[in-house]
């Protein structure tokens, strides 16, 4: 695939997200972090293709796979006013959606299409299928530049959310106190927390960290620690003996991965 060709993708994008206009500025904010967020997962993606050496990818899927991975954020915000899948409809099955009824991917082969959409369909997945090696290697690229740039978003709204709030980012989730069992019992197992366990902003805060137990290369996690997301998380979450207990135990894990990644 050409940069002309690439540089059409992005073009088409540009457009089809301009094309979304409104007054209310709290829309117009998300809509618009939603855009940027997609540029900044594009641009992890290609620093992340370039620290994968000689390994065998389509890169150029793998960009376009991050240019439309939330393609489906920008109508489920206007429809629904809100990024949580739940309470409105799977935003990966929306991006899809957008993407055959604009008939955008027409010119790729079958396979490279395929292969682009399954990625997107489980890029906000909580596992992913065993499938071709090019779908894994891909999707798991996303994954992780997805859950970077977020974890970015959300240590930043987590500290400035009295000064400004936004719904859409809490999932409309009250700052109480406690921490479900679920969220504590998938942690203590090494798991990610399950977003519909989530019962207040402590889980939520909880369910972001967890993200570390699915992330899935080495550059990705020395990005998470260097950019202290999950130390600022934790601050937002009330002291005490469980808090300091999960942190110990998420470090003990990073150790781990760390060790077995060198
Ligand atoms: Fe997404």
């Amino acid at each position: 695939m050409n940069g002309r060709l690439i540089s059409a993708y992005q073009n088409w994008f540009d457009s089809y997200v301009s094309g979304f206009n409104t007054n209310d500025p709290l829309l117009r904010a998300n809509l618009d972090l939603k855009a940027a967020h997609t540029r900044r997962v594009c641009r992890s993606i290609v620093t992340m293709l370039a620290s994968l050496g000689p390994m065998k990818v389509d890169r150029d899927l793998a960009f376009l796979a991050a240019l439309f991975h939330d393609v489906g954020r920008f109508s489920q915000l206007q429809s629904y006013g809100t990024f949580n899948d739940s309470r409105s409809e799977d935003h990966a099955a929306l991006g899809l959606k957008v993407l055959e009824e604009s008939l955008v991917l027409e010119g790729l082969n079958e396979e490279d299409r395929r292969t682009i959409c399954k990625a997107i369909q489980f890029h906000n997945k909580y596992e992913i299928p065993d499938g071709d090696p090019d779908f894994t290697l891909i999707c798991r690229l996303l994954r992780d530049a997805d859950k970077l740039d977020i974890l970015g978003l959300i240590t930043a709204h987590m500290q400035n959310r009295d000064e400004t709030p936004n719904r859409a980012l809490d999932f409309g989730l009250e700052d109480s106190s406690g921490i479900s069992r679920s969220v504590l019992s998938d942690i203590s197992e090494c798991r990610m927390a399950r977003i519909g366990a989530m019962k207040n902003l402590n889980d939520m805060r909880l369910m972001y960290i967890s993200w570390t137990f699915d992330i899935n290369f080495p550059l990705t996690l020395s990005l998470i620690l260097e950019n202290r997301y999950l130390d600022k998380l934790f601050r937002c979450l009330p002291a005490g003996s469980e808090r300091e207990g999960i942190e110990r135990h998420v470090a003990s894990y990073i150790r781990e991965k760390q060790k077995i990644w060198i």
